[in-house]
């Protein structure tokens, strides 16, 4: 990294803090070496070697994931002796819910990183869970392996849904429960992923997550596959003490904003059309009387025909 960019992040209030500048050097690198990761395989190889290394530094935001955990597993109806896999588990707030009611859980996420967070918290607790790193889109379990399989605000990032709900049902037993929990496009982080889209168009072919958050496209996407289907609506409410305050705390935690802000670094002027931007979107779902942000956002569960 140049003093250049070093500076840049100290004036845009990230202070001395390590990680965000290492993500951007990393980040900057991913996107240089893009077209020589992609393969024939996998058209979004190179998508999702950045998105690995972006949502690495996504550990922070579990304290606000931990709540919204319970409501998941406690939706899904997880009862002890279950085999369970939780896709996109990050640091496992959703599998390790699961394990302590007795499930036989496994875990799966594209960042190393987050696993090995994951793995800690499970031995924290004395807990047996089976954690790997892995894609969503190729899951490396057996058929009908699974007689329940969740994702929290996961599988929603893959860039093919198809495949993505083809390998979470492949993996559940016919009967099974398959129940996650996505953010709506109308609503305050479906918004903000719009934002970020406008900013930084993914590549051509990359679906947007938060159809996930829309009834109606899930019901298509599970038509035919999956039955009993059913919606709950429920709110995260992270802790904030100002839209900045906030916005700086996205913007050093959620992958794709990292992403976003590293590439703005040598363009002050669009950085700082974008933070109004997401400031004014932010201040919408800030309750001042509380410290907090409103966050809504949608549970799906079915049952596997
Ligand atoms: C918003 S975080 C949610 C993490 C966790 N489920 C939670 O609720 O705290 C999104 C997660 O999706 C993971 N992810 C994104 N694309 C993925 C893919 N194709 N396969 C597996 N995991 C993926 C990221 O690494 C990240 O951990």
């Amino acid at each position: 990294m140049d003093g250049r960019t070093r500076r840049t992040i100290r004036e845009e209030g990230f202070g001395e803090r390590v990680e965000p500048s290492a993500s951007v050097v990393s980040l900057m690198n991913i996107e240089l070496e893009k077209e020589s990761s992609m393969t024939a395989q996998d058209p979004f190889a190179g998508f999702k070697a950045v998105q690995k290394e972006a949502w690495s530094l996504f550990t922070p935001m579990e304290v606000f994931t931990t709540p919204a955990a319970a409501k998941l597993v406690g939706f899904a109806g997880v009862v002890a002796g279950q085999r369970l896999v939780d896709v996109a588990c990050g640091t496992g707030v959703v599998a390790i819910t699961a394990a302590r009611r007795g499930a036989k859980v496994r875990g799966l996420d594209l960042s190393p990183v987050l696993i090995e967070r994951a793995r800690e918290h499970a031995q924290l607790v004395n807990l047996d869970i089976d954690f790997a790193d892995g894609d969503a889109e190729s899951l490396p379990y057996g058929d009908n392996e699974f007689d329940v399989v969740l994702s929290q605000f996961g599988h929603m990032f893959a860039p093919s849904p198809d495949l993505a709900i083809g390998e979470m049902l492949r993996v559940l037993k016919p009967g099974g429960t398959i129940a996650f929990s996505t953010w709506p496009p109308h609503l305050y982080v479906g918004r903000m992923f719009a934002l970020i889209g406008r900013h930084l168009p993914p590549p051509e072919g990359v679906a947007s997550p938060v159809l996930w958050g829309d009834p109606k496209t899930v019901a298509e996407r599970l038509a035919g596959k999956a039955q009993d289907l059913s919606f709950e609506m429920d709110m995260m409410t992270p802790s904030a003490l100002s839209p900045q305050h906030f916005r700086r705390t996205m913007e050093t935690t959620i992958g794709p904003l990292i992403k976003l802000v590293a590439q703005y670094q040598d363009e002050p002027d669009k950085l700082r059309s974008f933070r109004a931007e997401f400031e004014a979107l932010i201040s919408e779902y800030f309750d001042a009387g509380n410290n907090v942000m409103r966050q809504q956002y949608l549970m799906t569960r079915a049952r596997k025909v």
